[in-house]
């Protein structure tokens, strides 16, 4: 993969069909692996991560790594900690969520600067968004 200055994150995945694919790993990947983890999400009648919480996930995904500002102009500010204040996250389901988003990044062979960049970014948000002390 080539970087240089001033690409985006976005721009080093290789833009909205790969974050949009990231996405769908990542909620295949909670699907198979981590059943407490999918089953604080809305699930649809397969009892898979609904559609809904998967594209709304990839739009903020999209807007955040600095492609098009979709959840903003959709949805509104992002406001993680009060969108997940009705979520029980304890250290297990922080822990969960960074390990499913690895799985997700392994399986869509996401490597190098922007891998090293992702990792540390969802460690720290994961934590920020916990609300539980253990
Ligand atoms: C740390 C553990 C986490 C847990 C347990 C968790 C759980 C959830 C749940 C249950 C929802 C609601 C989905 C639905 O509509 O059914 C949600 C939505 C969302 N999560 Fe998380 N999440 C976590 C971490 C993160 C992180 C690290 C990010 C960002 C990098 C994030 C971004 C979002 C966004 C943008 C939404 C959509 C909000 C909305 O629909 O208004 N989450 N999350």
């Amino acid at each position: 993969m080539t970087t240089g200055p001033g690409r985006t994150p976005f721009e080093q995945l290789g833009g909205e069909e790969n974050v949009r694919a990231l996405v769908e790993s990542f909620y295949d990947a909670m699907d198979a692996h981590e059943p407490a983890l999918a089953k604080l999400h809305q699930l649809d009648e397969q009892g898979r991560v609904s559609r809904r919480a998967r594209d709304r996930f990839a739009m903020f995904l999209i807007g955040w790594l600095g492609g098009p500002q979709y959840f903003i102009e959709q949805v509104g500010h992002p406001r993680l900690r009060m969108r997940h204040a009705k979520v029980p996250v304890d250290v297990a389901m922080r822990d969960a969520w960074v390990r499913t988003m690895r799985r997700a990044m392994d399986q869509r062979g996401v490597n190098g600067e922007v891998r090293g960049f992702l990792e540390t970014k969802f460690a720290e948000v994961a934590d920020f968004l916990r609300n539980k002390a253990e």
